[in-house]
């Protein structure tokens, strides 16, 4: 009933020249995939050759940020008009390297999450405990405030996807347990139902924080697991085209 959804969030990575590389290479091995939903997010920069090379596919251009005023005197920043101009579908907001290089707030997020809905974008909402969190055992207190605060005021939950990146398994090569992500995604879950009690079972909850071909398997097949964020391995066509098709 929740469609499987893999999204690539490449990061400040690939140049113009190297995006059109790698759409060379990847959308012949998505070839014939139906049943799933295929998102990537490259830089802004990357973004128009992006939307020209998906045109004809079924994959979905995704923003990494956008900013919550449609416009203005906000020098380097983007609006969610300007994304949907170009075709974007979803945006992720609230990433933890957001939260943490560029001091977005769980209000600022709330804000960002609430104007792409506005504009009828949809939005792949990252939350996240940092290893001391988890480590004083508040990785719940945590999780719960991010929902609450991100999601404060939002009556419609049908544009979000929820994204669960354990910040210390981010880039670090250490993937959460199939325990860990299976609790933490249960948790979620049950407080989505306090918000949204008819329409939690209907939202997606993402994993995120060193997929690789490797661990998609067991990932994917963890109770509440309804795809992945994927960064280092999103890079190259060939590894996220193994995560995409992971059963192979
Ligand atoms: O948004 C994806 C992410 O933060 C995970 O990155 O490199 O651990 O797959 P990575």
């Amino acid at each position: 009933m929740r469609t499987k959804f893999f999204v690539a969030n490449w990061k400040m990575h690939k140049t113009v020249k190297e995006a059109s590389l790698f759409f060379q290479d990847f959308i012949p091995l998505t070839k014939g995939i139906n049943d799933r939903e295929i998102g990537i997010a490259p830089t802004f920069v990357c973004l128009e050759t992006a939307e020209k090379a998906l045109k004809n596919t079924n994959i979905k251009l995704c923003a990494q940020n956008v900013f919550y005023e449609k416009k203005g005197a906000y020098t380097g920043e983007i609006s969610p008009i300007m994304l949907k101009d170009l075709n974007v579908e979803y945006v992720i907001i609230g990433h933890s390297e957001r939260r943490k290089y560029f001091y977005e707030t769980d209000e600022v997020i709330n804000r960002k999450i609430k104007a792409c809905i506005d504009e009828n974008l949809n939005v792949i909402f990252c939350i996240g405990e940092t290893i001391e969190e988890r480590q004083s055992n508040k990785t719940f207190d945590i999780l719960k405030r991010q929902i609450e605060k991100g999601l404060e005021g939002i009556a419609n939950p049908e544009a979000i996807v929820l994204a669960y990146e354990p910040v210390w398994a981010i880039g670090t090569g250490i993937v959460a347990s199939q325990a860990q992500i299976e609790q933490a995604h249960a948790f979620i879950r049950s407080q989505l139902k306090k918000f949204y009690p008819d329409k939690a079972d209907r939202i997606r909850i993402l994993y995120g924080g060193s997929v690789s071909p490797e661990n998609i398997y067991s990932i994917m097949n963890t109770e509440n697991v309804d795809g992945v964020l994927v960064g280092g391995a999103s890079l190259d066509p060939v590894k996220f085209a193994k995560i995409v098709n992971y059963e192979k």
